[in-house]
Formats: C-alpha cells, structure tokens, sequence
C-alpha cells in the first residue's frame, strides 16, 4: 500500500484516487503521523501531498525526518517538496504572490517519472504554490523547469526520493497520472493488485468472521451506498442481515416499489418495507422551517427504526454505508483537527440499541462503490444513481408540504430524470432535480389567464458535493424540460433554471 502524508491541501484525496485507479491502494493520514506509526503500516511507497502552509512560518507542519529513513521511495508534490527541499539542505524562497494555473513543464534532466513522456515537447502541469525551490539539497539533480521556475521537479535516485512542484494528481496536468504511475511501478517497483472483485471477496469474508452467527440490522434509502452495503452483507451472513426500507412518503415517484422489488427479485433479501407516510406527512402538516422539517423527518425516522428493530430476533450490528471521506480526518493548516465528520444516514439512533457498527465500505471512495456495484451485478440505473437527501422531497416542496404539492413535484421531477437521462446528461452532471417554489405566477394558455406554481430546475456538476457549479446544459435540453413540465404537469405554468454555484449557494433550496 502506498501512505500519502496529508499536509491539507484540497486535492490530497485526488492524489489517493490516482494511486488507486493505477490498482494500487492507497490511504491518507495527517501530518501529524510519525514515521514508527507509517512503518507499522508497512507502505511501499510514501507521498507528500501540498499544502496551504508556507514552510517555515510559525505553526507550518513539519516533515518528519525518519519518513527518509523508511527505506521506501518518497514522492513530494507542492508544499511536500519545499518541506523536502528545506530539511535536506536546499534553498527556498518564500513569495507573496501565487502561481495558480497552467504551466508548461520543460524536462530537464532524465528522470524515472519521466519515462515514456517526450522529453522534447513541454508538458503541460497544473501549479498552485506561493513559495518555491531555488536550489535542490545536496545530491539531488533538477530535473525539470518552467519559464518561472528553475527547480519544478528534483530527484535524488540514490536515495529515491522525488520531489515536482506541480500536482501531478489533477486532471490538468496532461502527463500526471503518467507520471504518478511511473513512480508505483518503475521506482517504487509495485505490483498492481487493488481491484474491486479482490475487495469484494476479502469485505465478504471479512464480514462474515466479525459477525458469526449473530444479527445485523441495515437501513437501506435506495441510494448505491446502502444497497452495496445490504448486497454485501447478504453475501457474508444470508438471512441473518434484516433491512428496513422505510417509505417516508416523501420519495419519487414510484421509488419504494422499484428498489424494493428490484433487490427482492435479485437478491432474495429478507427486508422489511414500512410503509410510514401517513406519520411522516401528518407530522409534517403545517410545518414551514426546513430545520424543523429535517428534524422531524429524523426523528420519526428512527423512532420507526427503533420499532421495526424491536421486532427482529436478537441484533448485534447496525450497517452502515459510511464511506473513505467520511473517515478520513481532516487537517486543518495549523495540524490535524481531531474532527471526524459524522455521516448523517442514520445518525443519532438511540444509544439504548447498543449496536456495534460494520460500515464495509469505509475505504471506499464514491467511484470505487460504483465499481463494486456493477462488480455485484447491479444496473446502470442503481450504479449511476444521483445522490437523494434523507429528507427526500420535504426539502424540495419549499415551505409547507402538502399532498398535492407532492404530486406536482413527482411528476415535474420524473420529466427531469426522463429528459436528462435520455440526453445522456444524467451520467455526467452531479445531481439534476426539479424544487416546487411555493408562490403562483400567472400565464396565459388558450385563451385564458393561469395562476399557478412555478418549477426550479436544479441540476449541478461536482466531485464531492463540497462545492458545485450549475451544469452548462444544452438550452434545447432546459427548453424540453420547461415544455414538458408546463404541459404535462397540471399546476405548473412556469419554469426556471438555478444558475447559482456552491457556495455560496447549496446544492438543495432548504
Ligand atoms: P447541500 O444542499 O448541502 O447538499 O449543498 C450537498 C449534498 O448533500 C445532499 N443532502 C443531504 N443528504 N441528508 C442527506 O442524506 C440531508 O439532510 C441532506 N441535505 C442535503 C444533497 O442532495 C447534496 O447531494
């Protein structure tokens, strides 16, 4: 495995996908990581991500001298070379000014990380750093520079540690995961053998030893993460996995039945599936703040949990699809705040259920659970489905929720997935949906005067739903939803798009 060392950059996670999508797997741990802890881990391989911090200022993390010890190949990127360059002897100076965009890379010495690129013609690199590299340590050779910068990249082979100013690990950077697989597998020698049948097989049997003979209770929402989850687990323990699938009243249209049947039919799961809208709804009437529309959803949730469970034989374990960045901890630049963000699926079940936790795909990033998915056998239409909050449609009928107003958004909503998906949109934005905005405008149809609801469009590009942007559709592709929509769904008689990016907006409108 290869341990990348995060100093807190925002593309630290990128770096661990690289590795992994070249088959080899990879995790991140802060700064504040020894080397007898990353000895223990045993890697092949270590990398130093970038950083906001300038190295040498007060609170900088630091680099921890035996990482050079460890006798695997190092890897600096960014703010992981300066801290290379500054405790091996060499010289930086420190800039007010940053250089954030593309760069053209000359190579400028032969180099491993080089091999198979054209050492003739620039490449083209993504740099985002203030400070720079003016002269390499002792016993490094510079290897490569751009029109700003004389030391880009600097090797030392004796001793196997690299160190680019760039970041190779974006998809800017033409010749990145090139030039990252070049240092897996000609430097540090690694044999690929990270794929996901490999993962399912070990998770299943993993799984199976952690549970014995006992019980496990998964909630499933209907979203890839707790499917993969149920369908894993029904491999490792058969019918001792008891899933609940609650109907909230508050899903698409015909959402319960299609998961539901689908994974009845394919999987011969032993679920549960409540039909709980008349609680959910009832306690809903009336109530306007999102805050309080959340969490009263939350509560009536678990509290039907809470039931349901009551009804199994004795359970042991609470399953959950926790995935890789909910765990790993985030650095801030002062070092490692001890935060872990809590994952918000079943949050705040009743201590008094004592349930010891599996979450199988704790080291999974959210392309490799898409992986795993098809690995299981499951459709495109499960693998490459848009993410769906708990709170469902509550949060996209603004204001009051009403049955009718339900319907209405059912209705416009199944308009947006049929048109994106048939567009071949719906695999390449983030998230597309339609938000009922409780005011009425007024139209004209026929010959006669409308006053009626109005539809936002919100569809989004995004990697993590951290940040988004509002997705560049085709206007023929809007106009064919907004026609639709008007024409199709009684209630409506206007549509608009939500051109708002994240933040400062949020992807949902509540
Ligand atoms: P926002 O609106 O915060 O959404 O930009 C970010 C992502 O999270 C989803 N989301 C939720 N998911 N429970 C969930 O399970 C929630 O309460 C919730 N609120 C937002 C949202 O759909 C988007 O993918």
């Amino acid at each position: 495995k290869v341990i990348i060392i995060d100093y807190g950059s925002q593309v630290t996670q990128l770096i661990a996908r690289r590795v992994r999508e070249a088959g080899v797997y990879s995790e991140i741990h802060s700064c504040v990581t020894t080397a007898a802890q990353v000895a223990d881990m045993h890697p092949s391989a270590l990398i130093l991500s970038g950083g906001p911090a300038s190295v040498g200022e007060a609170d900088a993390p630091a680099l921890d001298p035996g990482f050079l010890e460890l006798g695997v190949p190092v890897l600096g990127i960014c703010y992981g070379m300066q801290l290379l360059a500054q405790n091996m002897g060499g010289r930086l100076a420190q800039s007010l000014t940053r250089e954030y965009g593309p760069a053209e890379l000359t190579l400028s010495a032969p180099c491993p990380l080089w091999d198979g690129l054209d050492a003739k013609s620039p490449s083209r690199v993504w740099m985002s750093h203030g400070d720079k590299v003016l002269a390499p340590p002792p016993g490094f050779a510079v290897t490569g520079r751009t029109p700003t910068l004389d030391v880009a990249a600097m090797a030392d082979e004796q001793r196997r540690i690299y160190a680019v100013q760039f970041h190779p690990e974006v998809y800017h950077s033409v010749d990145g995961e090139h030039i990252l697989q070049n240092f897996l597998f000609k430097v540090a020698g690694i044999t690929p053998d990270w794929t996901m049948s490999s993962f399912v097989e070990r998770v299943v049997k993993e799984m199976a030893e952690q549970v014995g003979d006992k019980h496990v209770v998964c909630a499933l929402s209907g979203g890839i993460d707790s499917t993969v989850v149920a369908v894993l687990l029904n491999r490792a323990i058969g019918k001792r996995l008891h899933c609940i699938f609650v109907d909230n009243g508050l899903l698409r249209l015909n959402e319960g039945d299609e998961v539901v049947n689908y994974l009845r039919e394919h999987f011969d799961l032993n679920l549960e599936f409540v039909q709980a809208q008349e609680r959910f709804l009832s306690r809903l009437k009336g109530v306007e703040d999102p805050e309080k529309k959340r969490k009263i959803i939350g509560h009536t949730f678990i509290e039907i949990f809470d039931e349901e469970a009551k009804k199994l034989p004795q359970v042991d374990f609470l399953a959950q699809g926790t995935l890789y960045p909910d765990v790993i901890e985030s650095v801030s630049h002062k070092g490692p705040s001890a935060v872990i963000k809590s994952h918000h699926n079943v949050g705040g079940l009743p201590d008094t259920m004592k349930l010891k936790l599996i979450e199988p795909l704790r080291e999974l990033f959210k392309d490799e659970v898409r992986k795993v998915a098809a690995e299981l056998g499951m459709p495109d239409s499960i693998v490459w489905r848009h993410p769906f909050p708990g709170p469902g449609l509550a949060i996209r009928v603004l204001g009051e929720i009403t049955e009718e107003r339900l319907s209405i958004l059912r209705l416009a909503d199944k308009i947006v997935q049929e048109e994106l998906r048939e567009s071949g949109w719906y695999r390449k934005v983030w998230q597309g949906f339609a938000v009922l905005l409780p005011l009425k405008t007024v139209g004209v149809m026929g010959d006669g005067r409308t006053y009626e609801h109005v539809i936002a469009l919100r569809v989004v590009d995004s990697v993590d739903a951290m940040t988004a942007d509002w997705a560049r559709l085709p206007p023929d592709l809007i106009a064919r939803m907004s026609g639709r929509i008007i024409n199709e769904v009684k209630g409506v008689n206007r549509v608009v798009y939500d051109v708002s990016s994240k933040p400062p907006s949020t992807i949902e409108w509540e």
